[in-house]
């Protein structure tokens, strides 16, 4: 279960060009479990209509200021008292000036300041109104009020032009909501570290000995440690997805690159959880200049790469992971005694449709001191959820 799930969201949309893109990020978070709330001002309600987010979220949308329903309840003070959290987006020049300043004469802002819920802001526009002084001015007022501000992306605008302003990816606006919401999660004050992806082991300048890992069930556990509240550093060798944000991203291309990597971000950690698929094996010695096609075979001398999980040191939790394709309890059992863990993720990958480079996994949480959590087939983010609950049994709890 993602962390969104059953959290009550308010969306304050506004009168953007980049409104239709509040629409993607309505279905996405209602999609992943959470109850959205729409508020919109009547600039926003012209470039998009109400229905769009009725229908996606299955929540009545408020314009109004004045609306007080049958019961008595006033829609800006309901909504917002209700709220786990609030984001405005795209939020225009216009609404940011007047979050500033207080005001409350539509329902957007006076949801704002109804609600004691952490609140986000995504800007959305022209470069020009974007960097005026009185724009930049106003968003340091909301980051003083204790607001996040989730930076504008640079690319192509409305006007034609180019430059900063364009409202920030549905997805890293969804991370940064997961994170917020995480604050105080039962990791808060906790320093995880996460590897995720494939490592590759150079035969010459251009060819490589890798493996299929895509890095999303590393990425999720990443994700789902965040959003749980943990400062979180995660360390990817090759992947095919783009990493998440609201955390440490540090790159390992090469087995050893990783274990330096893993060494240096471990220091002081509680948890290092190794979901990256590091290769056993590395060239003897790579090429320096590409190996040409000679129509003879090619014998390559292998040698193999330090165990990163078993030369670490002690003092903090250590989950591993056992891409299996025969024998997957008894495998994982040798390699969790063998390198000292206190946990070991069990996944058959020979299971078609789940594992390497698919969204869904299924696995066995076998942890040293005896209890095995089984989870899947499910999502990589519901897995990485298991695996995070693990983590803190491990821990002994949350610090709070
Ligand atoms: C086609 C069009 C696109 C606009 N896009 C933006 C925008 O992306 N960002 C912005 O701050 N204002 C934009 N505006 C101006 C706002 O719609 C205007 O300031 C409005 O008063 C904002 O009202 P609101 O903040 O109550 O929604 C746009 C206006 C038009 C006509």
């Amino acid at each position: 279960m993602s962390g969104l799930a059953g959290k009550n969201i308010v969306l304050g949309v506004t009168g953007s060009i980049a409104a239709y893109k509040a629409v993607q990020l309505a279905s996405t978070l209602s999609h992943r479990g959470a109850h959205v709330h729409t508020v919109m001002t009547a600039a926003a309600r012209g470039f998009v209509s109400p229905l769009n987010f009725q229908a996606l979220t299955r929540q009545a949308v408020h314009s109004d200021v004045g609306e007080v329903d049958r019961e008595g309840r006033i829609a800006h003070v309901d909504r917002g008292r209700a709220a786990d959290l609030m984001i405005v987006a795209p939020a225009t020049a216009n609404t940011i000036a007047r979050l500033a300043m207080g005001l409350a004469d539509d329902i957007v802002t006076a949801t704002w300041l109804s609600t004691t819920a952490p609140r986000l802001v995504a800007p959305a526009m022209e470069s020009s109104m974007y960097l005026a002084g009185s724009t930049q001015a106003n968003l340091r007022t909301l980051a003083d009020h204790g607001a996040g501000i989730i930076a504008p992306g640079t690319g192509r605008l409305a006007s034609g032009h180019s430059g900063v302003g364009r409202l920030a990816d549905v997805d890293a606006i969804i991370d940064r909501i997961g994170e917020t919401l995480g604050l105080g999660g039962d990791l808060a004050g906790r320093q995880i570290v996460v590897t995720a992806g494939g490592t590759r082991e150079a035969i010459d300048p251009v060819r490589f000995i890798g493996n299929p890992s895509s890095g999303r069930q590393g990425i999720a556990l990443a994700r789902a440690a965040r959003d749980r509240g943990a400062n979180v550093a995660l360390i990817v060798g090759a992947i095919a997805v783009a990493p998440p944000t609201g955390m440490e991203v540090i790159e390992a291309a090469s087995a050893a690159a990783m274990k330096a990597a893993v060494e240096q971000a471990t220091a002081g950690c509680d948890a290092l959880v190794m979901a990256a698929a590091v290769g056993d094996y590395t060239p003897a010695a790579a090429a320096g200049q590409k190996i040409k096609k000679t129509g003879d075979g090619l014998s390559l001398e292998l040698t193999p790469t330090d165990d990163i999980l078993a030369g670490l040191s002690g003092g903090f939790i250590k989950v591993g992971f056992a891409a299996e394709t025969e024998n997957l309890l008894e495998n994982a059992r040798a390699k969790l005694a063998a390198k000292s863990l206190d946990a070991i993720v069990a996944n058959d990958v020979a299971a078609s449709g789940l594992g390497f480079g698919s969204g869904m996994n299924r696995v066995q949480i076998i942890r040293r001191d005896g209890p095995i959590t089984e989870a899947g087939p499910a999502p990589k983010r519901a897995i990485a959820e298991k695996v995070m609950d693990v983590v803190v049994e491990l821990l002994g709890g949350s610090q709070q």
